[in-house]
Order: structure tokens, then sequence, then C-alpha cells
């Protein structure tokens, strides 16, 4: 054995064959004791003469030749270790795999790989349970074909650009390490090499992870945007209030957004209940407060249809429709919401209803009366008492309860516009007081005009000398307005010239609102219902 690597050095590296007669079986025995023969240093420069291409002839300072000597001795060992057919004429191949035990041990003889014998163009070190990181070494072998590093536990960096100088190798294997994640595919030339080559090693993207990648941004893109546009057409149709307000179609209310202001409909949230409707109370999204008329299933779609006419109406003295939400479950009409009471139990219940309040409260009905002749003519409107409503904080009345295409003549209108007014002057209910109803009330009124109309007019207007004819003047207008037989009838421009024209007169007393606020709130503690 000993004479058959004492052959294969002498082929090597061409030294004398006295060496390899004192080979031992241990390389580590044999690095300790033996020493370079004494014309090492020429049969290494006869070596270079007739092979430049040996690794140790490049080294450029003075040569070790201790060091080329002991990788001699480590080439040696290591040709038959990896079951080289015949080390005496080749050493085609590093074949340590499976071998645990000593694969860590050549790789530690870095003067070996150094002087990398050139004749080796296979390096297998697959399954020797190296833990460290990458043995760069190995890549001083750059002529190599095959490295297989597979199946280790190899950590930290690939040296990626130690490997560009491996011109002839074509198959590599790092599958199954543990590499720090990078982007080894993208050096060119890792590119010779697909994904079989990078298994499980860390190394990315190898061909199946950006496969995934590729699968996940094909199919999970599409279905981000699918679901964010479900999500969007989900609100659409049930919260439109989530969406930015360019996306909401304005006046149209969801059943969602509805049960989501009213509390789900609840209790507490209702107002007021009829045979055909039910009356809530409601908070939408945007802080506003909304009365929210929930009709019964079996109501007219008219109710709907007026409705998106309605909404079109503008006016400060008429109560703001909303809009509507027409559902197969739900339908409802959405209005604002006003705190505050109806002029009936205005009338009826405060202590604060002076003619001046009175007076302000007329114009702001003509107003808006004026405002729907003439803009909306086609929109009728039923005048009464109990369907003006003020607000708590300025007594502005507002005219609620219209009709589309309901249009009653001009003389019925100034007819209901005279009764409107008397009611607002002796704060009488017509209907329920007088045995035949307005002609009843129209009757007792003419009956007491001008002779006893201290009796007729309400007491709580406190009327002063000069209030108290421009309160004669009013039932006066009204008595006229109800006068359908005769053409004494006014028209509602003749109307609010003489309304507005005594409101302006009565501005002097305006002061007298700032007032009215405060003692409005206290009053409204113990106001009481008089009895008729
Ligand atoms: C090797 O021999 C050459 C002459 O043949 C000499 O110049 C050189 O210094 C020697 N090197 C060593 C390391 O002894
Ligand atoms: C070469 O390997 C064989 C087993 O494969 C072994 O018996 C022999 O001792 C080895 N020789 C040297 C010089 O290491
Ligand atoms: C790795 O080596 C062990 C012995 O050290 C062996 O049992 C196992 O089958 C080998 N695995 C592979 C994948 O070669
Ligand atoms: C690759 O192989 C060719 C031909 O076998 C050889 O000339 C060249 O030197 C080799 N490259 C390296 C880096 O060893
Ligand atoms: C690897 O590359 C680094 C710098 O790029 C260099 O310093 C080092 O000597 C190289 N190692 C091998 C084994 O080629
Ligand atoms: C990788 O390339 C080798 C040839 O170099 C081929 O045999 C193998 O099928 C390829 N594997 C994949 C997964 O493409
Ligand atoms: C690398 O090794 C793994 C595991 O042994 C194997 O599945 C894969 O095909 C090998 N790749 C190449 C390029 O030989």
């Amino acid at each position: 054995m000993a004479s058959i690597s004492g052959t294969f050095i002498i082929l090597f590296f061409t030294i004398s064959a006295s060496v390899s007669a004192t080979l031992s079986a241990s390389v580590i025995d044999d690095l300790r004791s033996l020493k370079p023969p004494q014309d090492f240093n020429s049969t290494i420069m006869k070596n270079c003469l007739h092979n430049p291409s040996l690794r140790y002839c490049s080294t450029s300072s003075p040569m070790d030749l201790d060091e080329i000597f002991k990788s001699t001795i480590v080439a040696s060992h290591l040709c038959n270790e990896s079951k080289n057919p015949n080390c005496v004429e080749s050493f085609p191949k590093v074949d340590l795999r499976s071998r645990p035990n000593i694969a860590p041990l050549y790789l530690s003889f870095n003067f070996f790989w150094k002087y990398c014998p050139i004749s080796i163009v296979s390096i297998d070190l697959s399954n020797t349970s190296l833990k460290s990181n990458f043995p760069v070494d190995v890549l001083h072998c750059t002529q190599i074909q095959s490295l297989d590093m597979s199946h280790n536990e190899l950590y930290g960096d690939v040296p990626i650009e130690n490997f560009s100088a491996l011109s002839n190798l074509s198959v590599l294997n790092l599958s199954y390490n543990h590499f720090s994640e990078s982007r080894i595919s993208d050096t060119l030339f890792f590119k010779k090499f697909n994904s079989s080559s990078f298994f499980h090693s860390g190394l990315i993207p190898d061909h199946k992870k950006f496969k995934i990648k590729a699968i996940v941004l094909l199919v999970g893109f599409p279905i981000f945007v699918i679901l964010k546009v479900c999500c969007l057409g989900w609100l659409c149709f049930r919260r439109p209030d989530f969406l930015p307000k360019m996306f909401q179609r304005k006046n149209r209310f969801t059943p969602a957004m509805l049960k989501a202001a009213t509390n789900g409909f609840s209790r507490n949230n209702l107002m007021g209940k009829s045979a055909s409707v039910d009356i809530y109370r409601g908070t939408m999204r945007n802080g506003t407060d909304v009365r929210i008329e929930v009709y019964s299933s079996d109501c007219h779609p008219k109710v709907i249809e007026e409705c998106k006419i309605l909404v079109q109406l503008c006016h400060k003295n008429l109560v703001n429709l909303l809009g509507w939400c027409d559902n197969r479950s739900l339908r409802a009409v959405v209005t604002e919401w006003l705190e505050g009471e109806n002029l009936e139990r205005w009338l009826l219940g405060s202590n604060f209803t002076s003619w001046n309040y009175r007076l302000r409260i007329l114009m702001g009905v003509v107003e808006g009366m004026c405002y729907l002749q003439e803009q909306w003519p086609g929109v009728g409107y039923d005048l009464r008492t109990s369907s003006i409503m003020l607000s708590n904080y300025n007594l502005e009345p507002k005219i609620s309860r219209f009709k589309v295409g309901n249009q009653s003549s001009n003389s019925r209108r100034m007819y209901k516009f005279g009764v409107f007014l008397l009611e607002m002057m002796v704060n009488r209910r017509p209907q329920e007081e007088f045995e035949r109803g307005e002609a009843g009330f129209i009757e007792y009124i003419r009956m007491h005009y001008p002779g006893n109309l201290e009796q007729l007019i309400d007491q709580k207007m406190e009327l002063t000398q000069n209030t108290f004819d421009q309160a004669k003047q009013a039932i006066c207008l009204g008595l006229m307005c109800t006068d359908v037989s005769s053409n004494r009838q006014p028209s509602l421009e003749q109307v609010f010239d003489i309304v507005s024209r005594t409101y302006q007169s009565s501005r002097v007393l305006a002061s007298h609102h700032n007032h009215y606020h405060r003692r409005f709130q206290r009053g409204k503690g113990h106001r009481r219902v008089q009895s008729r």
C-alpha cells in the first residue's frame, strides 16, 4: 500500500520514492512526522517547468516548500479516501459523501485546497453534517465541473463572487442547507442552475418559490380586487354612507342605514305610530338628526314617487325632505328632524305667544306659500296649525304635509289660509270646538266682528293700542280670505304685501325677540294646556 501512495506522489509531484515508503495510515501522523526531502526544491522547479499549470507554480511569493509538501501528503490520503480507482495515475474526484467524521478534517487543511490538484473535476461533500459557513477554500479548485454540498447544515452567505471563477462548473447542488436568504438566482452565474440545485437551501428566489410568489400574485391579486369590489358593492347596497361622498347617491337611504340610524328601529326611537306609518327619530352617520316615516308594506308606491319630487323643494319655511328608502323590505321617507312642536300645540300651550311672535310666524308661512306658488305650482299642502312645525330655536315656521299633483284652486287655498289666520288670532279649534266645523267657526267670528273684538281675540296676545289695530286688520284679512262667494278674496300676492308691511312696521319691537329664547326655555317647564 505504501508503495502505491509513493508512486502516486511521484506521479503527482514527481517527488522521489523515498518519501512514500514512510507514509503511515493516519494523515495527522504523517503530517507531523514527514519532512520534505533535500531535493524537494529542485523537484518542484522541475515539475513547474514541465507543467506550469500546477497551482504552486503560479504563487507569486517565495514558495512555502513545507506547505506544498504537506499538501502532497493530504492529497495522497484524500485520493484514497475518495475511492479514486487508481491514485497512482489520477485524482479526478473528492468524494466524502456521507462521511461526517472525516470530511471536516480534510476541509480544515486549507493548505491542501490552496494547492488544489488540477486533476480534480468533482467534489462531493454531501451529507457530511457540516455545520459552518460555506467552506470557501474548496472554491480554490476553480477547474471543477461538479460540486455537491447538499444535505448539510451550512449557514450564512454563499460566497457568490468566488463562484464566478468556476467557469467549468456544470453540476451544482446546494440543496438542503440553511443559508441566509439571498437572491442567488439573480446573478448571471447561477442562472445556469435550476431550482433542483437549491431545494430547501434558503437561497431564493428559486424557481419554485418564485412560482409560488407568482401564483400568489396572479391568484391573490385578483381575489384581493374582487373582494375589494365586493366590499364596495356591499357598501353601495347596504351602507353607502360609509363611501366617499362622490359615490353616494343623493337622497337614497338603504334599510341598513336607517336601521343603524334608529338603533335597529328600537322602541326608544319610536316617536309616533299610526295604522300605516311609524315615525322614528334617528341619527345619521354624519350626525344629522332625522325623522323617519316608515310605511307599512302595503303603502301606495305613490308616497315614494312624490318624495322624489319633494326632495327638490328648498325653502327655509318648508320642512326639508332629505330622501327616501324604497326597498321591498322597507319603505320610508326621511325628513329633517325639527326640535320643537307644531303651531297648534304652541298656541295652546306656550305662555309666550304674543302678537309679535304670531306675526313673525305668519310672515314665514306666507313666504313659504309664495315660494311654492311661484316655483312649484303643482305641489299642494295641507295648511292648518297642526301641520306647521315650529323650530324651538328661532320660531321659524315650516310647512309640512305636501301633496304632489293635488292642486286645489287658488280660491280654495286662500280660504284655507283665511281659516288658518283666524285660528291664529282667536286660538280656537274650528274642527273640535264648533258644531259645523270651519263654517261654524267663521260664522262665529263674523258674528263678533268688529263689534266684540275683545272677546274674539286671544288674550294671550298681550295687545297694546298699536298692535290691537294690527290684530283687527289681520282678522279682517282672514275674513276676506274665507269669503269665497264674493270677489273680495285677495290674492296671495296681496296677502304677502299686507303681512310683510305689517311685519316690517312691527320690527321696531324686534329687540324684544332677543329675549324670547331665554324666556321660552324657562316657560317650557310649566307649560300648561288651556282648557277650551
Ligand atoms: C530553491 O532553489 C532555488 C535554486 O534552485 C533557490 O533560488 C531558491 O531560493 C530555493 N528555495 C528555497 C525555498 O529553498
Ligand atoms: C487506502 O484506503 C484503504 C481502504 O479503502 C486503506 O485500507 C488503506 O490503508 C489506505 N491507504 C492509505 C495510504 O491511506
Ligand atoms: C446520510 O448519511 C447517513 C450516514 O451517515 C446515511 O444513513 C443517510 O442515508 C445519508 N443520507 C443521504 C440522503 O444520503
Ligand atoms: C475549463 O475547461 C477547459 C477545457 O477542459 C480548460 O481549458 C479551462 O482551463 C477550464 N477552466 C478552468 C477555470 O479551469
Ligand atoms: C473569495 O473572494 C474574496 C473576495 O472576492 C477573496 O478575497 C478570496 O480570496 C476568495 N476566496 C477564494 C477561495 O477564492
Ligand atoms: C434541472 O436541470 C437538469 C439538467 O441540468 C434537468 O435534468 C432537471 O430535470 C432540471 N430540473 C428542473 C426541476 O427543471
Ligand atoms: C440535489 O440533491 C437533492 C437531494 O439529494 C436532489 O433531489 C436534487 O435532484 C439534486 N440536484 C441536482 C441538480 O443534482
